[in-house]
Order: structure tokens, then sequence, then C-alpha cells
């Protein structure tokens, strides 16, 4: 059984991560920004204060990690915000797009250079990054939306860069789209059950090897263009 890191742990897609792989078995650790008012409690879950767009907060965050583990097998950096809805240009705001690229990708390289160090070692280890289809260049036909693409595009340079990194750490960084799922971030029209959205994402990470790292996958197991 393996122990996961799962940011943004208490809602959405990060809570159902949680639940299906408590129920397989695994230990998580979960990062969320108030464990206070986090209602899901298990046995083999340790949850901790975390917000990925503090650098202080995710140094907090490791340290306490690394006070209850020596190694860590699968960090999942899901933990992510919108900046409205299919924003046009006239509607863009400058200072909401500044923390949406500092929380969905300047966010996930916080955690994986604190956590890095705790992936190391003889066995082979996953970066997981919950990434989007909106992020895509070549998908990008409808427009809009620019601080969110932008920050997935983003993301998805960090999984590359990281990919290349890991190669000598034994370190697999991919890049993942959980489909349009049912979450207050995807909405009530959203089509994709976020138990059938987080299903196929763990299926494709327990797949997840060097060979895959640094690429780009819908929960489908289809591989999406960059
Ligand atoms: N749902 C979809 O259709 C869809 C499609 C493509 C990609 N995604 C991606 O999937 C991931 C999960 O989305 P979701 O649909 O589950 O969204 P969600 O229901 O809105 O949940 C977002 C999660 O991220 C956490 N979060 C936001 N900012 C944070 C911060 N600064 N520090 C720590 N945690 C923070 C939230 O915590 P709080 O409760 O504290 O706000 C919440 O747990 C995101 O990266 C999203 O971009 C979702």
């Amino acid at each position: 059984m393996a122990t996961w890191v799962i940011t943004g742990a208490n809602r959405g897609l990060g809570l159902e991560f949680a639940k299906q792989l408590l129920a397989a078995g695994h230990t998580i650790i979960a990062g969320v920004r108030r464990p206070e008012d986090m209602e899901f409690r298990h046995e083999h879950m340790i949850v901790h204060q975390l917000d990925v767009a503090s650098t202080a907060s995710v140094e907090a965050f490791a340290k306490n990690v690394r006070s209850s583990t020596d190694s860590i097998d699968v960090l999942v950096n899901n933990a992510g915000r919108m900046d409205g809805r299919w924003q046009s240009l006239e509607e863009v705001d400058p200072e909401i797009s500044l923390d949406v690229l500092n929380v969905n990708t300047i966010g996930p390289l916080r955690l994986s250079k604190a956590l890095w160090p705790l992936l190391q070692g003889a066995q082979q280890t996953k970066v997981a990054n919950i990434s989007s289809l909106m992020g895509s260049i070549e998908d990008c036909m409808s427009g809009r939306s620019y601080a969110y693409r932008t920050s997935k595009t983003g993301l998805n340079m960090i999984t590359k860069i990281l990919a290349v990194e890991g190669q000598h750490d034994n370190i697999s960084v991919t890049s993942y789209h959980p489909g349009w799922a049912k979450t207050d971030m995807g909405g009530e029209r959203a089509p994709v059950p976020v138990s059938v959205s987080v299903k196929g994402l763990i299926e494709l990470i327990d797949e997840q090897t060097q060979e895959r790292s640094g690429r780009f996958y819908e929960y489908t197991g289809d591989e999406l263009p960059w």
C-alpha cells in the first residue's frame, strides 16, 4: 500500500481521490486550507494545513509531512481555482489572474520542490498534476478564460520540466485532464460524475511510468495535445 499526498482534499475531485484511495487501503496525507472545517475523517488519513499560494504554508506543510513519514509514493497536485466563467478580454481582472497563476501553476511547483526529497529514492515515485484541456494550446478553439487557460498551460510546462529532472531521480511527472466533472468548479451541467473521473485518474496514475512521464492524458486514458 502506498502513501499519497493530495492537495485540495476537502471537496471536489481531491476529496474523491482521498475516499477512493482510502477504500483501496492506501494512506493519505491531505493538504487543505482549513483543516478545522474538514468533515470527512479516516484513521489512515492525516490532514495538515496547506495554502498552495503561500511559500511559507507549503514549507510548513512539508515539515509536517516529514514529521509523519520519510517517504511518499505519489504527490497529486489537485488544488486549483477558476477566474470566473469564460472571461473575455473586457472582463479579465489582472489581479485575480495573478492569483490564479499563483495557485494553479506556482502552487504545484512549490509542492514539488518542497516534497521532492521525500519522492527521491530507489523506488519509482510519481507526481500527478491535475491540469485541464483548457490549458491545451492546440485545443484553444473557443478562446476566453485568459488566466485559467494560461495557468494550466504553465502547469503543463512545469510537468515537462519536472519530468526531465525526474529522469535522474526515478520520479515520473504527468499532467492529467479530469474531464468536465461535476464539482463546485465544474458546475451542475458537467457530464462526468466525480467518481468516474477519479476512478479513471487513479487507474492512470497506477500505470504511470517513466515512459508516460512528461505527457498529458485525459481521465479516459486518451493522450492530449499540449
Ligand atoms: N471539475 C472540472 O470540470 C475540472 C476540469 C478540468 C480541470 N479541473 C481541475 O481539477 C482540480 C480540482 O478541481 P475541482 O473540480 O475538484 O474544483 P473544486 O471543487 O472547486 O475544488 C477546488 C479545491 O482546490 C482547493 N484550493 C483552491 N485554492 C487553494 C489554495 N490556495 N490552497 C489549497 N487548496 C486550494 C479548494 O479548497 P477550498 O475549499 O479551501 O477552496 C478545493 O479543495 C483543479 O486543479 C481544477 O483546475 C477540474
